[in-house]
């Protein structure tokens, strides 16, 4: 079984709004690490959330087509019965830490979960040596940086143990040493059975794709093996779009 499928996508935020994604349609294997990248406000956002269930779920609009999360419809799963499933690590991570320490942040789901409280305590130890984070186990989330605050974010997600991540622009904030800390992650989190689909500008952040996706406002516009899509992707930047470098101060290369 896929471990996503997305079949002919369309979302509207309002129901009357415009189409942010449109008729959007892929497979992601079990174990794949795909890339999905596209201009600033293409809807690689969206998409996640939609990948997630946040949308339709929690922020309505209108929904066309079928997403399958290990051949679960989103429409009909309660969000978190597919965070399970799916990890969901925002763009944003302000919008997903609010507990006083790393480690209470971390323990959350898995508590809600009523799991056993040695389990819970487990699976911290776990995540945070899996992310090379134990040191910060006591700190306020609220005084890390945001390359931090975002692998604590993921952290919270693996804590659930999903078998997919879907990472939205995780390592846009790092260092180039944060980055390639972040890429060995993934590559030994793929080892574990993981499934990976990460929303990034960064070329160094894509090589690590088996696959890569673009999209062009709200269109799945290239769909194929990362090496040719990359290259075909950086000649559409310059020669289309007159983008001089793939990546501005972090976010999506726009016109220069
Ligand atoms: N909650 C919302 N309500 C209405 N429109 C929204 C909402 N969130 C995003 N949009 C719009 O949807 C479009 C796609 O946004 P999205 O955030 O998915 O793009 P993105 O590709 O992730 O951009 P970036 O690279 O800047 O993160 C944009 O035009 C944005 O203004
Ligand atoms: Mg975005």
């Amino acid at each position: 079984m896929d471990a996503i499928v997305v079949d002919r996508l369309s979302y509207r935020y309002q129901a009357v709004g415009r189409e942010i994604l449109k008729n959007i349609s892929f497979k992601v294997a079990p174990g794949e690490i795909v890339a999905l990248v596209g201009l600033s406000g293409c809807g690689k956002s969206t998409l996640c959330m939609c990948l997630g269930g946040i949308i339709p779920h929690y922020l309505g609009g209108m929904l066309d087509g079928q997403v399958l999360i290990n051949g679960k419809d989103t429409k009909e799963y309660r969000v978190a019965r597919l965070a399970l499933e799916v990890g969901l690590v925002f763009q944003d991570p302000d919008t997903q830490l609010f507990a006083p320490t790393v480690e209470d942040e971390i323990a959350f789901a898995p508590e809600n979960l009523c799991l056993p409280v040695e389990e819970v305590a487990t699976r911290v130890d776990n995540v945070l040596d899996t992310l090379g984070i134990t040191s910060l186990r006591k700190t306020n989330p609220n005084h890390l940086s945001g390359g931090q605050k975002h692998l604590v974010a993921m952290g919270a997600v693996l804590a659930l143990e999903p078998s997919i991540l879907v990472l939205d622009e995780l390592i846009a904030q790092l260092d180039p040493a944060g980055k390639r800390i972040i890429n060995e992650i993934l590559v030994d989190l793929r080892r574990r059975g993981k499934t990976i689909l990460i929303v990034e500008h960064d070329p160094e952040a894509v090589s690590i794709a088996d696959r890569m996706l673009v999209l062009e406002e709200g269109r799945l516009i290239k769909d194929g093996e990362t090496a040719t899509v990359l290259e075909w992707w950086e000649s559409m930047l310059r020669h289309k779009y007159g983008c001089k470098s793939w990546t501005i101060s972090g976010h999506a290369a726009g016109p220069e």
